[in-house]
């Protein structure tokens, strides 16, 4: 046999079981449709739905994120509130969820396992298998460990650092406001790194002021990976952090660790095993990646709110004052002093509550497996077998059953009382899931953001420039000739130019251009 005849059998046999595989992914899916399982209609048997989800696609700005195209899919779906989407070879055949009692099946009820998919989408980022990604005991070890450094306890100890970080984010919004249109969501994101750095390591990056701060960021990353060299470890872990009060998360980690292998026979300075040392770091680089872009893009649409409902922002800056009087800067002090009073702000909780629903950062995705199936509000059943299931948020928080005036923002929803028509349906809110595996770093996140709103809001106007931004951006020629074939880029989405895009962490669109001029509120 030739080495040509060699290669060409080849090729035909990788054919063949691309195709074998092709014809049993889609017979398979084929008999769910059978079943009755609710899907889009388009469906193939060679390409599933890849070119129903490409058209519409093109419906969207370029750069949208498709869990938007998603959301949008599913209002055609309002009989099932579940429908499965084939998007096969490129993902795994997933079930898309907006039915709110469906979710706590999954999350709650079943406590369906993590995919594959989060570990290949983590593992670039972290390294390794972390408190996202893992499922079973070894999940449950991890969060236990962790859990004390994301206490409210512990994060009530960070409340200095994150006031001198939401300081420094005030003195730069002032710095910059001169400069004409700026980006906010690059401010917020500076202000984020800067706290969870602070929590998570103990370390002052100040990211704020420098520019090559991403790389000390790293720096201190790999800094604290040696520093899990049992030789030097413990003894600075516990000794020196101690005393200065707040502890990170990663040294309450180490003293959880070090609690439970109290009696393994080691001395002190040599308990900490070379695999725990590696996998925390996996844990460490998971926190610094899950709390940037979520955290700092809810601020930015906080704004994006006030900016439009005039009537909210003077309700919150009103708050501020009686809450904390009538000087910003005492309230900084008064912050420090006296965290509790973080909890008076029942309007500015209200505010970014309505915020996480209607701009949802995150959501969730599991695996099915053998025998397992979830239940619509008809009684549909959806055997998962073959499939995995998502709860897309974007869609459960608009979802017009359960939510009045699901567009409306509306921060009265959180405040009226429970036989009100606007109380929420407590399923149908879930920006940081429910269930075992919701969002560990919560407390910190409530703490930053009403912190950074309380030292800002009254200081600045912030408006957003979008129109000034699309008019005296320069448009590349590649552009130029793709508007000219394709006709005008769609640059909205549902008339909204802030739109969530595919930027980690859905950040407004481009960066969120905007005007900051000081606020008449304090001399009026
Ligand atoms: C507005 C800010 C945030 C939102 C809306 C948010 C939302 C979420 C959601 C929806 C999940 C579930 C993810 C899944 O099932 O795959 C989650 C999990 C998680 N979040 Fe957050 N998050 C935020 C900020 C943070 C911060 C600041 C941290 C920590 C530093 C953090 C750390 C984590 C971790 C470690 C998990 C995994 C928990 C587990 O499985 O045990 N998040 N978050
Ligand atoms: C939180 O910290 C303040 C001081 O910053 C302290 O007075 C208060 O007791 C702490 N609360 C809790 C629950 O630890
Ligand atoms: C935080 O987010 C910003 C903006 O998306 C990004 O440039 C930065 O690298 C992120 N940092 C980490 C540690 O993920
Ligand atoms: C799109 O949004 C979802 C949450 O709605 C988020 O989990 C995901 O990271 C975003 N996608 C990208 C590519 O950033």
């Amino acid at each position: 046999m030739t080495w040509i005849a060699a290669v060409s059998v080849l090729a035909l046999t990788t054919l063949g079981t691309i195709l074998r595989k092709e014809y049993v992914h889609h017979s398979k899916i084929n008999d769910l449709r059978k079943q009755g399982v609710a899907m889009p209609a388009g469906w193939n048997w060679i390409t599933g739905h890849i070119l129903t989800l490409q058209k519409r696609v093109q419906q969207f700005p370029p750069d949208v994120n498709v869990t938007l195209v998603m959301a949008d899919l599913a209002r055609e779906h309002s009989d099932t509130e579940i429908f499965l989407i084939d998007l096969w070879p490129f993902h795994l055949p997933l079930l898309i969820v907006y039915e709110p009692d469906a979710a706590v099946q999954m999350t709650t009820n079943l406590n369906l396992p993590k995919t594959s998919v989060h570990l290949t989408m983590m593992k670039p980022i972290t390294g390794g298998e972390n408190l996202i990604t893992m499922n079973g005991q070894e999940w449950k070890n991890w969060r236990s460990l962790l859990n004390p450094g994301f206490s409210t306890a512990a994060i009530n100890d960070s409340i200095p650092h994150i006031v001198k970080s939401a300081k420094l984010f005030q003195d730069k919004l002032k710095e910059k406001a001169p400069e004409g249109i700026i980006s906010l969501d690059d401010l917020a994101t500076r202000m984020t790194m800067d706290v969870i750095m602070k929590v998570t390591l103990g370390a002052d990056i100040d990211y704020q002021r420098s520019d090559n701060a991403l790389a000390r960021a790293l720096g201190y990353i790999t800094k604290w990976h040696s520093f899990w060299d049992p030789q030097a470890s413990v003894n600075s872990a516990i000794g020196s952090e101690k005393r200065s009060g707040g502890r990170s998360v990663a040294t309450l980690a180490i003293e959880a660790y070090l609690a439970e292998n109290k009696d393994n026979g080691l001395p002190q300075n040599n308990r900490l095993n070379k695999d725990f040392a590696r996998d925390a770091t996996y844990q460490i680089r998971l926190f610094l990646f899950a709390g940037n872009d979520t955290t700092s893009s809810t601020i930015v649409y906080v704004y994006h709110l006030l900016s439009q409902h005039p009537e909210a922002l003077k309700t919150m800056r009103q708050e501020h004052d009686k809450v904390f009087g009538t000087n910003i800067e005492s309230a900084a002090q008064l912050l420090i002093q006296r965290p509790a009073l973080l909890s008076q702000c029942k309007f500015t909780i209200a505010v970014i509550k309505e915020t996480l629903r209607l701009y949802p950062p995150a959501g969730t995705m599991r695996a099915g497996g053998p025998g397992v199936s979830i239940t619509d509000y008809c009684g549909n059943v959806y055997p998962m077998d073959y499939v995995c299931a998502t709860i897309i948020h974007q869609a459960v928080h608009l979802n017009p059953r359960v939510w009045p005036q699901p567009r409306k923002f509306l921060p009265d929803r959180i405040l009226v009382n429970q036989d009100h028509e606007l109380y929420p349906y407590p399923p149908a809110f879930r920006p940081f899931e429910q269930g075992p595996r919701n969002c560990i770093g919560q407390t910190l996140v409530w703490n930053e953001i009403q912190i950074a709103l309380i030292l800002t809001v009254r200081t600045f106007d912030i408006t957003p420039a979008y129109e000034e931004w699309d008019a005296t951006r320069k448009v590349g020629l590649l552009e130029r000739w793709k508007t000219r074939i394709m006709g005008e880029l769609v640059k909205t989405v549902h008339g909204d130019r802030a739109y969530q895009t595919d930027k980690a962490g859905t950040h407004p669109a481009d960066g969120y251009p905007c005007r900051v001029s000081l606020s008449k509120w304090r001399s009026s």
